[in-house]
């Protein structure tokens, strides 16, 4: 990691799980700090990221998206992002936060939709150029508890059904195992709490770094 280049901070979990209230709260931390940072969310952020967006969780049944059609739509609004957004961001300096990232595809698109996973690194590989979080945090919630917590009506990816988010769920699990830079939070705690394990992964991650530059 260059001195210069900014964090690259993610936010993982089911839909109801709580991320992007924790986005929102770093954010607002690092600002506090004085620090510069950029909130993003997948998929979106883009022109074309925005359209797809719509596609994707949209409402219209009638188009009849294909699992690999849909991969490949996240992949496409991914792809945007990362090269128009992320990177310059993060050349810039900037702390890039962003509510999913790559695991979200494996997640609902493999374990979920059942698409071969091999083919989802491969094009998770392609999209970003191989940019890779420093911290994933994933918000670990059971389906049915994150099902019960959303407000609006459901989107086209949440009328997927209960067993659809098991699958997935299960799939954040597996993901995660012996992943050191994916931390898991447990989304039944306070946002408060999570908040405040958040910092503290951060201020570790950052000592880290300032140590590697010291010894540089
Ligand atoms: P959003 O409303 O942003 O949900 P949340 O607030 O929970 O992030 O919707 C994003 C939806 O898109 C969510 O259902 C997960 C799904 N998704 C995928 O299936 N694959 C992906 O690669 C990404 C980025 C999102």
């Amino acid at each position: 990691m260059s001195a210069s280049r900014g964090l690259f901070i993610v936010f993982e979990g089911l839909d109801g799980a709580g991320k992007s209230t924790q986005a929102d709260l770093l954010l607002a931390e690092l600002r506090r700090a004085g620090q510069a940072a950029l909130l993003l969310r997948e998929p979106g952020g883009t022109p074309l990221g925005d359209r797809l967006r719509e596609i994707l969780l949209g409402r219209d049944g009638a188009l009849g998206l294909e699992p690999l059609s849909e991969l490949l739509l996240y992949e496409a609004s991914r792809c945007q992002l990362v090269r128009q957004v992320i990177r310059p961001a993060l050349a810039r300096g900037q702390t890039v936060i962003s509510g999913r990232y790559v695991l979200s595809s494996l997640a609902y698109q493999g374990y979920g939709r059942g698409l071969a996973l091999e083919l989802i690194e491969r094009l998770n590989r392609e999209a970003t150029g191989g940019l890779e979080p420093e911290l994933t945090f994933w918000i670990d919630l059971a389906p049915e508890v994150g099902l019960a917590r959303l407000r609006t009506a459901p989107d086209r990816m949440e009328r997927s059904g209960l067993d659809f988010y098991r699958r997935v769920a299960a799939g954040y699990r597996e993901l995660a195992q012996g992943q050191a830079q994916i931390i898991r939070l447990d989304g039944e705690r306070s946002q408060n709490e999570l908040a405040r394990q958040v910092a503290a992964q951060l201020r570790r991650l950052s000592r880290r770094a300032n140590g590697d530059k010291a010894r540089s």
